[in-house]
């Protein structure tokens, strides 16, 4: 039974103290790590325009979606879920997609917690000088001494994910505003010094853009379009209650729909920035654009290897890396923490070491697909692969399509135009449509068109 919320950290100080936490939540390896390393393995343009398509039409309304949600239900996504569904006379069904959500947070975040283990080992090296004129080869033959290494990637996910457990364990508020204020623009700055990088390589860079924004659809197949609209909610962090519960705590003025096409704006730039810097160097250097997750790890240091003060930009690159992973990661948690804390009446720090641990251990799945685990493969993917299709492909976009019909069928028109309070008619309605029809059939048709292949 839903009960009142305990409140755990009070309102953001102010309408941007939310938009930081919410721009931290979104950027992070999902932007610089997966977005170029899928986009390389699905044949670059065309992946990218249905990426950019659905960020538009699924991704901006189901944010909205999941803001209003969870500033009307002012609790964690159970409970807002249940009690707005009570609201409106429906079934508390409602509640196990809170649950579904608190489930794919704990199961993204064991896996990210290793590539962000990476991203740390990166910053240590880099800084080293140890990729002072690089070659491609080298680049690559030091990365996979690393992740043929599980202890040291068991180190360093046990390092990453100490430190986000202690901070999450402390509450949300403080640090990460600050944090996101000042290191995300310095992470902006930094890519768009690679991307200058990157101009510097001539027809390369031409290529690399080409290869980025010129769509052949006769690249692009059924599983990359799933994969492209899984991206669109990982990325922007949807369809597990993550901007919901930060939507819990967002002033009551606040336009929503500003915030969500300002933070959806700045998590898409960083994402491109990501692709321009670093094809042009797999295109310079003869790599394989599909050289899967490993890309920015053996693209990257080239470009900092032979930049003037690259060791130094480099080593502040993963550092900052590391930053925009740990306030995502902080969000992937925080539905767990929520719910444990105001329902199962556990002390924040209790509810800390439980998830934390219970994420740690599942992490060791991954840490082993690298190397030794490298064989343990399933419908042909490994535990990794695995544990990533299952949650962006399938479990973030029916969790996002449920909320969308939370929110466009469940929730009353009334409710949702009070929540919302747009100024102009006219965009509610679109809203309005995109959320009942539009994003709810796109995700349907994608779904049907993948069982279809089997
Ligand atoms: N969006 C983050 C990234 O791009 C990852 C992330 C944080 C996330 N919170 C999430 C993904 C919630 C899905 C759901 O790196």
């Amino acid at each position: 039974m839903s009960r009142p919320a305990k409140s755990i950290h009070g309102q953001w100080s102010s309408r941007w103290a939310f938009i930081l936490a919410a721009t931290g939540a979104a950027v992070g390896l999902g932007n610089i790590w997966k977005f170029p390393y899928i986009t390389g393995e699905n044949g670059g343009g065309a992946f990218v325009l249905v990426y950019l398509l659905c960020i538009a039409a699924i991704g901006i309304p189901v944010m909205m979606a999941e803001i209003l949600i969870g500033r009307r239900g002012r609790q964690n996504p159970v409970n807002s879920l249940h009690s707005l569904a009570a609201e409106e006379g429906k079934n508390s069904f409602w509640k196990y997609l809170g649950w579904s959500g608190v489930l794919s947070g704990f199961l993204i975040l064991s896996y990210y917690s290793v590539i962000a283990g990476q991203a740390m080992a990166y910053v240590f090296r880099t800084f080293s000088g140890v990729f002072e004129g690089v070659t491609a080869d080298g680049a690559k033959s030091i990365y996979s001494a690393l992740i043929n290494d599980p202890e040291r990637l068991l180190a360093w996910h046990t390092v990453f994910m100490v430190f986000t457990m202690v901070v999450v364990a402390r509450g949300v508020k403080g640090g990460l505003e600050k944090s996101v204020r000042f290191l995300m623009p310095a992470l902006f700055a930094i890519l768009l010094m690679l991307v200058g990088y990157a101009a510097s390589t001539g027809e390369y860079f031409a290529q690399g853009l080409e290869f980025l924004f010129k769509p052949d659809f006769s690249k692009l197949s059924g599983e990359g379009v799933l994969t492209a609209m899984g991206h669109a909610f990982f990325t922007l962090s949807l369809g597990m209650g993550a901007i919901m519960v930060y939507g819990s705590y967002l002033p009551q003025k606040t336009s929503i729909m500003k915030v969500s096409i300002a933070i959806s704006i700045a998590d898409t730039l960083v994402a491109l920035l990501a692709g321009m810097a670093i094809f042009p160097l797999v295109f310079a250097n003869e790599l394989a654009t599909g050289a899967g997750p490993g890309l920015i790890f053996e693209t990257l240091p080239i470009a900092f290897g032979h930049m003037v003060g690259g060791t130094f930009f480099g080593g502040m690159f993963f550092l900052l890396l590391v930053f925009a992973a740990w306030s995502s990661a902080i969000s992937l948690i925080e539905p767990a923490i929520a719910w444990l804390v105001e329902n199962k009446d556990v002390s924040r720090r209790r509810a800390c070491v439980i998830a934390g641990f219970a994420t740690w251990a599942l992490g060791l799945l991954t840490v082993l697909s690298f190397n030794v685990g490298k064989s343990w493969t399933l419908f042909g993917q490994t535990m990794f692969g695995l544990l990533d299709y299952l949650t962006a492909n399938i479990m973030l976009p029916l969790g996002g399509l449920l909320i969308a019909i939370f929110a466009g069928w469940i929730m009353k028109q009334q409710s949702t135009e009070d929540e919302l309070a747009i100024e102009q008619p006219r965009l509610y309605i679109i809203w309005r449509a995109l959320i009942r029809y539009v994003t709810p059939a796109a995700i349907v048709i994608v779904f049907i068109k993948i069982i279809g292949l089997f």
